[in-house]
C-alpha cells in the first residue's frame, strides 16, 4: 500500500489509512478510551457499515441525536430500548444507528484529539469506506442573531490562520485545517428556507479556552480591557470569522491529514460583539442545540436517498 505516512488513501478506494507506518507493525490495537480492541472485538462486523461519524460535546446531546436520527431513518429499535452506549469506558459515549455513529467528544482540543485518533483507527480497522466526520456543536457568534447555524468554511486559530498547532517531541507542529467545501455546501443545501433560523457559511475561530482565550472579560482572570476585546473580535470579524468554539481546527487538521472529509456545524448561543455571558432560557438552549442535529439529519437522509 505504499508509505501510508506520506499519502492519505481516501481518494483511492474510500478506505481510511491513518498516516502512521507503525500501525501496520502492531499485532493488535487497543483503542483505550473507547474500550475496544482489535483482538477482542470484531470491528468490521460491528462498525464496517459506518458512513457518518457525528460528534458533539456532551454525552446527553449525542444520545439524543442517536434517538433522533434513529427515528428519522426509520431505525427505531423494536423492543423500545434506547440506543446502547458502545464505549465501555466513561470517557466518551458512542451510539450506532444504522450507518451513523453518534459520539461525544468532551470539551476542547485535547479531548477531541484523543477521540479522533481512536475513531480514525476504528474506521481503518473496521474497513469503513467513504466516511464523513462532522462536529455538531454550540459556539459564540460574531454579528449573528443567537440561534443562527454556522457551517465552517475555514477553521482558523486565535491568530486567524487556518492552522492547528500542537507540540510534538518538544517542537511546534503546524497542520493545515482543511474541511470539505463540498460537504459544507451539501449540508447548507439541506436547509429548508422558512425554518425559524438562518444558516450561514463562515470562518470558525477555534481557541484553547472559553474565557480569556475567547477574549471574554467575565472569567476569573482578565488582564485585557473591554476595548481590547472589542478590537480583537472586530479584527476576527474582518478576517471572515463568524463563530468561535474550541474543537474545529483539531477536527479539520486531523481529518485532512487522514484523508477524511470533515465538516463543522455549530449553533450560536450569543453574539460575542454584544456580550460574554451565556444566559438564554433552558427552552431556547434545548431548541437551538437541536438545529445542527436537524440539519445533519436532513443531510444524512438526502445522502442515503431516504
Ligand atoms: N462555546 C464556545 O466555545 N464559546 C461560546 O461563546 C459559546 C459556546
Amino acid at each position: 500500500m505504499g508509505d501510508p505516512s506520506k499519502k492519505p488513501r481516501m481518494e483511492d478506494d474510500g478506505l481510511v489509512f491513518p498516516p502512521n507506518p507503525y500501525l501496520k507493525k502492531q499485532e493488535k490495537d487497543v483503542l483505550y478510551h473507547l474500550g475496544l480492541a482489535t483482538d477482542k472485538d470484531d470491528l468490521p462486523a460491528l462498525f464496517g457499515d459506518v458512513k457518518f461519524v457525528c460528534m458533539g460535546g456532551s454525552p446527553t446531546r449525542m444520545k439524543r441525536f442517536a434517538e433522533f436520527i434513529g427515528k428519522r431513518l426509520g431505525l427505531v429499535q423494536k423492543n423500545g430500548s434506547g440506543p446502547k452506549d458502545l464505549c465501555s469506558t466513561d470517557r466518551y459515549s458512542m451510539y450506532k444507528v444504522g450507518s451513523v455513529l453518534s459520539v461525544s467528544h468532551g470539551m476542547g482540543m485535547p479531548s477531541i484529539s484523543i477521540l479522533l485518533h481512536e475513531l480514525i483507527k476504528l474506521m481503518h480497522h473496521a474497513a469503513c469506506t467513504d466516511v464523513i466526520f462532522t462536529r455538531m456543536g454550540t459556539c459564540g457568534g460574531l454579528g449573528l442573531a443567537p440561534g443562527t447555524v454556522v457551517i465552517t468554511d475555514s477553521a482558523v486559530n486565535e491568530m486567524f490562520q487556518p492552522v492547528y498547532q500542537m507540540i510534538v517531541l518538544g517542537k511546534q507542529v503546524n497542520r493545515p485545517t482543511k474541511l470539505s467545501r463540498e460537504v459544507a455546501e451539501e449540508i447548507r443545501a439541506a436547509y429548508e428556507p422558512g425554518a425559524k433560523y438562518d444558516v450561514v457559511i463562515g470562518n470558525t475561530m477555534c481557541t484553547s479556552d472559553f474565557y480569556e482565550g475567547q477574549a471574554r472579560i467575565d472569567g476569573a482572570i482578565c488582564d485585557h480591557t473591554l476595548e481590547d476585546k472589542i478590537e480583537y473580535l472586530k479584527a476576527a470579524y474582518d478576517a471572515g470569522v463568524r463563530n468561535i468554539e474550541m474543537e474545529g481546527t483539531c477536527l479539520a487538521a486531523m481529518c485532512h491529514k487522514s484523508g477524511i472529509k470533515g465538516a463543522v456545524v455549530c449553533v450560536t448561543l450569543l453574539d460575542r460583539l454584544l456580550g460574554d455571558q451565556v444566559n438564554m432560557t433552558p427552552e431556547e438552549h434545548d431548541e437551538w442545540e437541536q438545529r445542527p442535529q436537524e440539519l445533519m439529519a436532513k443531510f444524512i437522509s438526502k445522502r442515503l436517498k431516504l
